[in-house]
């Protein structure tokens, strides 16, 4: 028999950790006690959410899937170097601010919210708790950058210059996530909630195979997850994902594979491990990787 998932309350509040994991699961995002426990606070204190870990453990994905089961829009800003505010957050609308003065308008009648073009940042504090806020890979930006981050992140509103101060009428969900190519300002971390995401152990990578790929027989799966586990413990430059887990199990099952020995694991490294020099580490420790069969 399967349980329609706990739905939140109309204040988007759940009642227990427990209720939103299972809720997540209903989404299809697996997550562990610690990451829920991080997003429960986060909604119940209308605090963001800093997740910080390596590529591919599901920092950018459990923001969808709060969106999804909280039916929210997801607004999301993709972070970059040298990324500034007219990108972020607002531009003029230059073309119609010109037409308008040349109509006769007068000059302070085009800084007016007609004119303004808003960028995600606006977007989602315009929304409020009707949107969930993903702020990805904030470690790529520059600092000044995350300075200016500051004051959406504590009284969340943003001070425009022509125009002056705007307020979310109610919280959204902030969710930031780092992999960790620098690290982030003191300022920023004591404004959020914050959970590392680790990779998931065996038993739960098997779990989200399951969901994600639910074509692979139990058997391939749970050899695929035990082979990842093992492949992540070697000393890689880039340990693989769960995407990238996931991708294995189902190039193996679509090349008719229902076993995974030595050879095939060798042969299809190209879905699993993303770099020539980690490729060979696996190749090198395969015996290690895949465990001899018992007979
Ligand atoms: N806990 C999880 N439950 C279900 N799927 C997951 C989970 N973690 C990761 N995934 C899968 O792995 C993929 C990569 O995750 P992603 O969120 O993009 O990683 P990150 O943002 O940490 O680099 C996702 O698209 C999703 O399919
Ligand atoms: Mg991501």
């Amino acid at each position: 028999m399967t349980r329609t998932p706990p739905a939140p309350g109309a204040d988007g509040q759940f009642g227990s950790v427990p209720d939103l994991q299972r809720a997540l699961a209903g989404v299809d995002y697996l997550a562990d006690e610690g990451l829920a426990m991080a997003a429960f606070l986060a909604l119940r204190m209308g605090r963001p959410l800093l997740l910080e870990g390596e590529n591919g453990v599901g920092k950018t994905e459990i923001a969808l899937a709060l969106a999804q089961l909280l039916d929210r829009e997801l607004i999301r800003l993709q972070c970059y170097e040298g990324i500034d505010t007219s990108q972020a957050l607002y531009d003029w609308h230059y073309a119609r601010q010109l037409l308008a003065v040349r109509e006769g308008a007068a000059h302070a009648d085009v800084f007016t919210r007609e004119y303004l073009l808003p960028r995600p940042l606006l977007t989602a504090l315009e929304l409020g708790a009707g949107s969930v806020l993903l702020i990805d890979e904030l470690d790529r930006a520059d600092d000044e950058f995350e300075a200016f981050l500051l004051e959406m992140l504590s009284d969340f509103s943003v001070t425009i210059p022509e125009f002056g101060r705007i307020r979310a009428p109610s919280r959204p969900l902030v969710v930031l996530t780092s992999n960790r190519t620098r690290d982030l300002h003191n300022a920023v971390r004591r404004r959020c909630l914050y959970s590392w995401v680790a990779h998931p152990d065996a038993e739960r990578e098997l779990a989200i195979l399951r969901v994600r790929a639910p074509q692979v027989p139990e058997p391939l799966a749970a050899e695929v997850a035990g082979a990842v586990a093992r492949i992540r413990g070697l000393d890689l430059v880039n340990r693989p994902g769960v995407g990238e887990a996931v991708d294995w199990a189902s190039a193996l099952h679509m090349l008719g594979l229902a076993k995974l020995d030595r050879q095939t694991a060798l042969d299809t490294l190209a879905a699993l491990v993303k770099d020539v020099d980690d490729q060979q580490t696996v190749a090198e420790a395969i015996d290690d990787v895949i465990p001899e069969p018992e007979s």
